[in-house]
């Protein structure tokens, strides 16, 4: 049946199949798609969530992989708090961060800068050998059009593999490669680079700690080959994975407003930012939350 599936003439190539696990009572759920992405209402980030806003927050996160709030005024302070509800801080190896708080983040782009923050679909600092689980981005300056951000599902785009492909990627490996991703990035704004950036090898298919999920693990920005096959072999492979899982079937695309959050689940969403909005400002903070050693469980 998978086969005659993805042929085009047989229904949708994705079916999802997951839904929520129970009504939310503190706070209220709006879905962007049934595959990814919510909207989250009735809360204030500025004051201290209740244990069980927390937990739903935390609960719609894993079953909307980014989820999105509007109108949280929040000051640095209450980020930082917001985000150590949900682990440790993460300090990036390269970028910017808020003089003082360099858990603080800066995500900027205007008429002089040279490059934007996450132009290519990426999952953050895959590199990292326990990279993020999470990424909170307040945007306090918007452009008057555009800067939206675009979150693919992972795990949508391994669902939506042959029965086949999912077999031959599970339990593979692959490099993930910070150097040439961080190497005089952030040069122009004054960060002097460190002797070297941080490498790990990641499984292809990932099982998310939380929900038991398999997630594709491989992205642009930081994946350079697969482990264990010959080169031409991962190059055509990895070829072929990161124009599939970037089909708009398995995407949601946030439009921000001023003051609004996006919260985001690196172990199985990867995301890209538009900067289309030159000669513009986008302007805000993101808090990064550390994450686990990813492994594969077969199911
Ligand atoms: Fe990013």
């Amino acid at each position: 049946m998978q086969d005659t599936q993805i042929r085009g003439n047989n229904g949708p190539r994705y079916r999802h199949k997951h839904s929520d696990s129970a009504p939310y009572e503190n706070i209220r759920v709006e879905k962007l798609t049934p595959i990814i992405g919510a909207e989250i209402f009735d809360i204030d980030l500025t004051r201290p969530l209740s244990q069980a806003q927390q937990l739903e927050v935390h609960r719609a996160l894993a079953e909307n992989q980014v989820i999105f709030f509007r109108n949280q005024n929040i000051t640095k302070e209450q980020h930082l708090a917001f985000g150590s509800l949900f682990g440790d801080f993460h300090i990036h190896p390269a970028a910017p961060h808020v003089e003082g708080l360099p858990a603080l983040m800066k995500i900027h782009a205007d008429e002089n800068s040279i490059r934007a923050n996450g132009e290519a679909w990426h999952t953050d600092v895959s590199c990292d050998q326990e990279p993020p689980m999470g990424s909170i981005l307040h945007i306090h300056t918007c452009p008057p059009h555009g800067g939206d951000t675009l979150f693919a599902s992972m795990y949508a785009a391994y669902e939506a593999l042959s029965d086949r492909m999912k077999n031959y990627l599970n339990g593979m490996t692959a490099y993930h490669d910070g150097e040439p991703v961080y190497r005089g990035t952030y040069k122009n704004l004054g960060v002097i680079d460190k002797p070297e950036y941080p490498h790990a090898e990641h499984p292809v298919v990932r099982t998310h700690p939380v929900t038991g999920r398999q997630a594709l693990y491989v992205n642009r920005g930081f994946t350079s080959h697969l482990i264990g096959v010959p080169k031409d072999e991962s190059t055509a492979v990895l070829k072929y994975l990161f124009e599939h899982m970037e089909n708009p079937l398995f995407q949601c695309r946030f439009r921000w407003q001023q003051h609004s959050i996006a919260f985001w689940d690196n172990r199985c969403v990867q995301h890209r930012a538009m900067w289309d909005y030159w000669p513009n400002t986008r302007s805000g903070h993101r808090v990064t939350v550390s994450g686990d050693k990813p492994f594969y469980r077969p199911i």
